[in-house]
């Protein structure tokens, strides 16, 4: 007990009252600590229903969050919730900008400064491609998670999407993932490639020519002409929602039906996936478009897994950042 008090310990200490923008933000320890508690957490909610009692809580019942999401969101924004209430920590949310001074003219940034100047702590927020918003955040002086940024990073989803790939093929370093669809305004395709690359997974993208990146990390990335023989080549298989909104009146270069051809996840395209392959897909998806719910059914999907474990990923990584120590139960 008491190593691994202190292994927790020393976790601890390196991610307490740290913010979360970015995936390059964790270190390889973080990132395994992270995990770690929400496995934790996982085992001990699916046998006694809560969690709570593994986190030694003093003050964390008097810790106050602020969620705030300038976009849309059903997922994120309520696991983020869920997470703080079964850890005892008092949350407030803005979750529309038409009941917000936003609705007024003010801005984005501005809209945080203040929530910021209410000293919650911790702040967990939505955000499109907002110049400065980064910048600005780094400079609050109170830890903040990114819930998704733009087009840019989605940290916790990528963390979510790792512990489920471990939990159904019970590792990363060797998984071929392919990520299918509009890889380019993929904030989630953009995080899942910094994190599962870094923890030893090779990534191979499916994407129309329109819709896929090639600058950065990207340059490098092997993509399928065609589904069937990037499905016959992958073990963990990711699909993505077209980002409509994101498009600036640029679009796919296809056609719907095209689209629905060509890169669509569905039964049919399952049958090329491997007898222990994997599913996913960080959702909202567009039925029949992105993926045919006829998928839900394949024991092989593990999308509803993912949302599951988006809570205990959250409530990991917040009792982290409010230094609080985990026990094993
Ligand atoms: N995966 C995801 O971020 O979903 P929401 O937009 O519903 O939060």
């Amino acid at each position: 007990m008491t190593s691994l008090r202190a292994l927790f310990t020393f976790f601890l200490m390196s991610l307490k009252g740290k913010s979360l923008l970015n995936i390059h933000d964790m270190t390889d320890e973080e990132i395994q600590s992270c995990f770690q508690r929400a496995f934790a957490f996982k085992k001990e909610f699916e046998a006694k229903g809560e969690y709570s009692h593994l986190v030694e809580t003093p003050g964390l019942s008097s810790k106050v969050l602020a969620v705030l999401f300038f976009e849309p969101s059903t997922r994120s924004r309520l696991s983020f919730q869920i997470a703080a209430f079964r850890m005892g920590v008092r949350t407030l949310v803005m979750d529309s900008i038409m009941t917000s001074s936003i609705s007024k003219g003010e801005s984005h940034v501005e809209t945080l400064a203040n929530v910021a100047a209410m000293k919650p702590d911790m702040i967990v927020v939505r955000y499109g491609d907002v110049t400065g918003m980064d910048t600005f955040i780094s400079e609050i002086g109170i830890p903040v998670i990114n819930a998704g940024s733009g087009t840019m990073e989605h940290p916790t989803q990528a963390l979510l999407d790792a512990m489920t790939i471990i939990e159904a093929r019970g590792k990363i370093k060797g998984e071929k993932v392919l990520i299918v669809g509009d890889v380019l305004h993929s904030r989630v395709a953009n995080s899942n490639l910094k994190l599962l690359k870094r923890l030893g997974a090779e990534i191979a993208i499916c994407a129309p020519q329109a819709v896929r990146p090639n600058q950065g990390e990207w340059e490098s990335i092997h993509n399928f002409a065609e589904l069937d023989e990037a499905m016959e080549w992958c073990s963990v298989c990711m699909g993505l929602r077209i980002q409509t909104e994101r498009h600036k009146g640029q679009g796919l270069g296809l056609t719907l039906a095209d689209y629905r051809h060509s890169y669509r996840l569905d039964a049919a395209r399952l049958t090329k996936l491997v007898d222990d392959g994997v599913v996913m897909h960080p959702g909202p998806f567009v039925e029949g478009v992105d993926l045919s719910t006829e998928v839900l059914k394949d024991p092989r999907c593990k999308i509803r897994d993912q949302v599951t474990n988006g809570v205990f990923i959250r409530a990991a990584i917040m009792s982290l950042i409010f230094g609080v120590e985990v026990s094993q139960g």
